[in-house]
């Protein structure tokens, strides 16, 4: 990666627009080359028109776009040969099974017979498809689906791998297959650029994050400076005894230095962790908040820590009222 200075992705006023709509509006972006880069955004918000661009799928009508120092529109072809996209539309043939959706890839990749049965076999044996090996496409769950698209993306390890959406609609457990092979594809040192629309899956993979909205990014930065423009999260309490929630709320209001809603439910209580005046994490305020509460002689019957949702990323973010639709 010489003459790159480590830099995978870097954009300058990108603009791609269909028609009057600006899908992609002078974006910005400089992804640092062997991590996960987070490209965070709700429905339209220009994720995949971005990565096309990177891609080299679709042209750009304003601005620049370099991929490890190649532009995607003068040098196409050397970008193509460095990136690899799993799309929310992917190229697996439903009717091949996957043994034989790989092995034709890896061909089409350059490989020989015996090379590409060996990969191919590897892969599936690394995404817990071996069982399914034999099995159409077709007839894969969406987790199973998901695990091949990506296995077919990194035939040939990729310098940079696109991965747009990798999760959306899929079960909790399949998700967490899907992170861990993300994690692994990173490990062998690509760098990957993933679109999302759940804050809790960038949080979990990528080390900086771009919030998107409207063709336009409205935050950047690493996970903890993006939580901390928001508020770091909502400490979320049940209590044993409804006839202590008053008192309860006052102990979290002066724990916290935030503001408390009672929950319709007469024993919960809700208070933003913000991190105002103090260097604290949020796992810590909230530990002290708890001990405050038995110190006050209140009795917990559950308590929980949680992030906070994209809806109120945006909300914070823009003044609107949630995410564009
Ligand atoms: N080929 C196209 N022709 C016309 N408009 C398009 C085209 N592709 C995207 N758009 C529009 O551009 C905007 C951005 O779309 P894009 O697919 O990039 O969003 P996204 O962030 O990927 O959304 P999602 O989370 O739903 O996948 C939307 O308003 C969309 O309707
Ligand atoms: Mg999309």
């Amino acid at each position: 990666m010489a003459g790159t200075n480590g830099v995978a992705v870097e954009t300058e006023g990108l603009v791609k627009a269909f028609g009057a709509n600006r899908a992609v509006d002078g974006v910005d972006l400089r992804v640092p080359a062997g991590t996960v880069y987070g490209l965070l955004g709700p429905n339209g918000a220009g994720k995949t028109t971005a990565v096309k661009l990177l891609a080299t799928l679709l042209r750009p009508d304003a601005g620049h776009a370099r991929v490890f120092g190649h532009d995607v529109v003068a040098e196409a072809d050397t970008v193509r040969g460095r990136v690899s996209l799993t799309g929310q539309y992917a190229s697996v043939d439903e009717d091949l099974t996957g043994t034989e959706n790989l092995v034709l890839l890896a061909r089409l990749l350059g490989h020989g017979r015996p090379a590409a049965r060996d990969r191919s076999a590897q892969l599936l044996d690394a995404f817990g498809l071996t069982d399914a090996a034999d099995r159409q496409v077709k007839n894969y769950s969406g987790g199973m689906r998901r695990r091949i698209d990506i296995a077919a993306s990194i035939l040939n390890t990729p310098d940079l791998l696109f991965l747009d959406e990798p999760t959306t609609g899929l079960d909790p457990r399949s998700r967490n297959q899907v992170w861990d092979i993300v994690r692994a594809v990173v490990d062998q040192g690509t760098t990957v650029l993933l679109t999302t629309q759940y804050l809790d899956e960038a949080d979990q993979l990528a080390s900086r994050i771009a919030v998107i909205d409207r063709g336009k990014v409205i935050a950047e930065g690493t996970k903890g400076e993006l939580k901390a423009s928001v508020g770091s999260g909502s400490v979320h309490v049940r209590l044993r005894d409804a006839e202590q929630r008053a008192e309860a709320g006052r102990v979290l209001t002066t724990a916290l230095n935030a503001a408390v809603q009672l929950d319709p439910d007469p024993v919960a209580l809700t208070a933003t962790v913000n991190g105002h005046g103090t260097d604290l994490g949020a796992a810590e305020q909230a530990a002290r908040a708890l001990a405050e509460l038995a110190r006050a002689g209140i009795t917990v019957d559950n308590f929980a820590l949680g992030q906070p949702s994209l809806d109120e990323v945006f909300l914070a973010l823009t003044d609107r009222k949630g995410p564009a639709a």
